[in-house]
């Protein structure tokens, strides 16, 4: 048995092929690549039930991710999140069977983590000694320190407003770290043009085809943590939307494997107000987006203007009768709270948004009565400080306390 049943990349837009075995950026038609397994193969040799017992981590489907050596793997643990259940808040909203996967339990804090451990591991394989990122913070961090551990040089641009502990986790991994005065649009052009003069590999979302594959296995994850069951819906915070193309291909390959039967969860892409460019391209049944002028969100790592893979969400969205939402800051923010006191998760505003949207589809009746929803939780609330300010009394040493009443 093989490690990998990676067959080839693959367009979708054009369905031109490649082969895995050099390093690829996009298609020459412009579209980001998409990585093609043997499935006929893959299902004869494994089953689903080969899995138990394997490792808590997202390596224990490594026959379905694409590195090829075992020694190539650069891992720090990272996988097979919990996925919890959440009755009160579920109460809360009238949604019974109220499910979240928390991805802040992970190495780094973020679900980045998959897509980083993936994408370096394979471009250890490839023989790649140094790469460049444009980022809003997370998956910069991510991929500077799993590159570290791969003994990968790692160049990231953030901009400068991005949550400082980002900054921070980039700097310690000894990354050659610069912030741009702009969103990560700006620091994507930068990184370009590093790119083009230093003969880098370029990282950039969607712009290598790894990544994703990393992040695929939230859904992999999904339907093992479900026995093979798939949910109803699945609600994801939608930046350059890798996540839900990934979880999305990944229950199309269960599907394709057997391994999963039925109707394809719904997707839901989760925007910020001032951000939400699928939403409106969903709203009025395009294929593509268009470049969001001026955005702006205290959820920092949905604020993307323009995802190069739009095209691919949009896909994923009308394939399986989701649909798009976007939420106000300050709703998330109340989200966040009550997620925190009822439920006692401290998630990140890009997770607390997706629970928003649960929420207001359930009022709507889009969501009903007896489904099961999947909101994720991409981060650990901790990374973000100063999204939440507290007024807390000060007491003199000889004070006492007055004791708290629960409303
Ligand atoms: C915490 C968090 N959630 C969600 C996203 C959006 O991710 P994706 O590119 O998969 O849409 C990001 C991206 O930076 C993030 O940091
Ligand atoms: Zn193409």
């Amino acid at each position: 048995m093989k490690y990998s049943y990676i067959s080839h990349l693959y367009c979708p837009k054009c369905n031109n092929t490649y082969s895995h075995e050099q390093t690829k950026q996009l298609c020459a038609c412009g579209s980001p690549l998409l990585v093609e397994y043997d499935l006929d193969q893959l299902g004869r040799d494994l089953s689903k039930e080969d899995l138990v017992g394997r490792d808590a981590s997202l390596w224990r489907y490594h026959e379905l991710l694409p590195v090829s050596n075992e020694k190539d793997v650069v891992t720090l643990g990272e996988g097979m999140t919990p996925l919890i259940t959440m009755p009160t808040l579920g109460t809360d909203m009238n949604i019974a069977n109220l499910w979240m996967k928390d991805e802040g339990i992970i190495p780094t804090g973020t679900f980045k983590a998959r897509g980083a451990a993936v994408g370096v591991s394979k471009a250890k394989e490839l023989g790649v000694k140094e790469l460049a990122m444009p980022t809003n913070g997370n998956a910069g961090a991510a991929w500077a320190l799993y590159a570290a551990r791969g003994g990968i040089q790692s160049t990231i641009v953030m901009p400068k407003d991005a949550p400082k502990i980002t900054r921070n986790e980039s700097a310690v991994s000894g990354s050659n770290l610069y912030l741009v005065d702009g969103l990560i649009s700006d620091a994507g052009k930068i990184v370009a043009q590093s790119v083009e003069e230093f003969g880098l590999f370029d990282a950039s979302t969607l712009k290598e085809p790894y990544r994703i594959e990393g992040k695929k296995t939230m859904g992999l994850e999904i339907a093992e943590q479900m026995a093979w069951k798939m949910p109803d819906v699945i609600l994801y915070p939608t930046g350059g939307g890798v996540g839900i193309i990934g979880i999305y291909k990944a229950l199309t390959e269960l599907k394709k494997l057997g391994w999963v039967e039925g109707e394809l969860p719904r997707l839901v892409a989760v925007q910020a107000e001032g951000c939400a460019p699928i939403v409106k391209a969903w709203e009025e049944g395009k294929a593509e987006s268009q470049f969001w002028n001026d955005s702006t969100t205290i959820a920092f790592g949905i604020n993307v203007p323009k995802a190069l893979g739009d095209f691919l969400v949009l896909e994923a969205i009308y394939q399986t009768k989701g649909c798009a939402v976007a939420v106000e800051d300050e709703a998330l923010l109340e989200e966040q709270k009550k997620i925190a006191s009822l439920e006692g998760a401290f998630v990140c505003p890009e997770g607390a948004a997706t629970f928003v949207a649960a929420r207001r589809l359930r009022e709507q009746g889009w969501i009903k009565d007896r489904d099961v929803v999947v909101a994720l939780n991409t981060g650990m609330g901790i990374k973000y400080p100063d999204t939440f300010s507290v007024d807390v009394p000060i007491l003199q040493k000889s004070e006492s306390i007055i004791k708290a009443i629960k409303s």
